[in-house]
């Protein structure tokens, strides 16, 4: 869509703002179409590990087996935190936002790095490999503390995924649920142009520090229409709370006009790529926890929302359940997502970098003009 002259693209939809190597999406397809950096989603969603996926984005192309070892080994070493931020964590009062929690963090976490100010290429790649590899710890300390219990050490005999497991719940996973969250990790881990990311862009495209930028994205996330709805989502599945009650709970969701959450996408209009994947793995966890009630009520919504008002679920919807049978805290999924993002955040920064243009696009005006200023006294 391009904009005729003065014309406003209400929400920016379907603009192009920028070139981009890193994600292929066409959500007007039946069915939709997803890659990263020309690999499809439905390829690598299911089989690769978190840590393949984030070479391949930051990368820009599939690791060999020397350069994951490689990889890998590093984000091992990065995991650790300091104690500082343990103590920054208790002192944040329990009823701050877990995300306004985690963008403090995150802040904070780049205010110890005493190359922060460092630019160039070799320096960014470092830094974002520093996130990717600490947001997870700093997620699980998070959900440590909010439950009093100690804050665990990174196990460097865990891969990233496991290791995310284990620092949340204390014991080491067994590999269905190590595929369950790197499955969730990799498709959360990069999304095209979504509200945060163009966050993202937009700061480094002012030359500031990724780090900033990728506060930026934190920030932009925390909204309940982008990441915040995945929260939301398993407080609507545990409303419903039975199956029984998936009708009358959907149609009176219908009739008062509430806005489902988990359902609809700006960009995918046949169903979103990445649901299909996380429905499979939360049927997985269903069976292996023996807990079939949460899967069954998502499926049952799902279906029975399809039917009355044609709204495909989205990314969100099945990510929730697959998330409460991982056992991240409920008001800790947002912060999950964030965990994985900052992959695409930091992809998405590197190539602003190595192509930037300050962003500054423009308003039509609407207001007063030409008004005779009168000083306060005098009016
Ligand atoms: N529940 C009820 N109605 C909906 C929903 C929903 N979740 N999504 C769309 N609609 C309705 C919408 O009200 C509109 O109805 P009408 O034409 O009668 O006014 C119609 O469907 C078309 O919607 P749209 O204009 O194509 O949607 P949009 O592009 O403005 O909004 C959205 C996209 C994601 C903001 C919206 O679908 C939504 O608010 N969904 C719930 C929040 C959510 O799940 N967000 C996560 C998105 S995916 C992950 C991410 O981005 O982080």
């Amino acid at each position: 869509m391009s904009a005729e002259p003065g014309q406003v693209i209400s929400g920016l939809e379907g603009v192009l703002a920028c070139e981009s190597s890193i994600t292929y999406l066409d959500g007007a397809s039946d069915p939709s179409v997803l890659e990263y950096r020309g690999y499809n989603i439905h390829d690598i969603a299911e089989t690769a590990s978190f840590e393949e996926i984030a070479y391949l984005l930051l990368e820009g192309q599939r690791p060999n087996a020397g350069e994951l070892e490689a990889f890998d080994h590093e984000l091992r070493r990065l995991r650790h935190v300091p104690v500082e931020l343990t103590r920054l964590l208790e002192m944040i009062p329990t009823y701050a936002h877990p995300m306004a929690t985690l963008r403090t963090a995150a802040s904070f976490l780049a205010c110890l790095d005493p190359e922060q100010e460092a630019t160039g290429r070799a320096a960014n790649e470092k830094k974002a490999r520093r996130m990717v590899a600490q947001f997870p710890t700093a997620v699980a300390a998070m959900a440590r503390v909010s439950q009093g219990l100690d804050v665990l050490r990174p196990d460097p005999e865990l891969g990233h995924a496991a290791n995310y497991l284990y620092m949340l719940n204390g014991k080491r996973p067994d590999d269905a649920s190590t595929r369950a969250l790197d499955t969730a990790l990799n498709l959360y881990a990069e999304h095209e142009l979504n509200a945060s990311t163009f966050a993202v862009r937009v700061v480094v495209g002012t030359l500031s520090d990724i780090a900033s930028a990728v506060v930026a994205g934190i920030a932009a996330l925390k909204g309940p229409l982008h990441g915040g709805a995945i929260d939301e989502a398993m407080r609507m599945i545990m409303d419903v709370g039975s199956v029984d009650n998936i009708r009358p709970w959907v149609d009176r969701a219908l009739a008062e006009k509430r806005l489902l959450m988990g359902f609809g996408h700006r960009v995918y209009k046949t169903g979103d790529a990445r649901a299909p994947h996380l429905r499979n793995m939360c049927r997985a966890l269903a069976e292996s926890s023996g807990e079939p009630r949460w899967y069954d009520i998502a499926t049952g919504v799902e279906d029975y929302v399809r039917e009355q008002k044609r709204i495909p679920a989205n990314v969100d919807y099945y990510a929730a359940p697959v998330l409460h049978y991982l056992g991240f805290p409920l008001n800790l999924f947002t912060n999950f997502v964030a965990s994985s993002r900052v992959v695409g955040w930091s992809a998405h920064a590197l190539e602003q970098y190595d192509n930037n243009r300050l962003i500054r696009p423009r308003t039509r005006y609407v207001g007063l003009r030409e008004q005779e200023y009168a000083p306060a006294e005098r009016s």
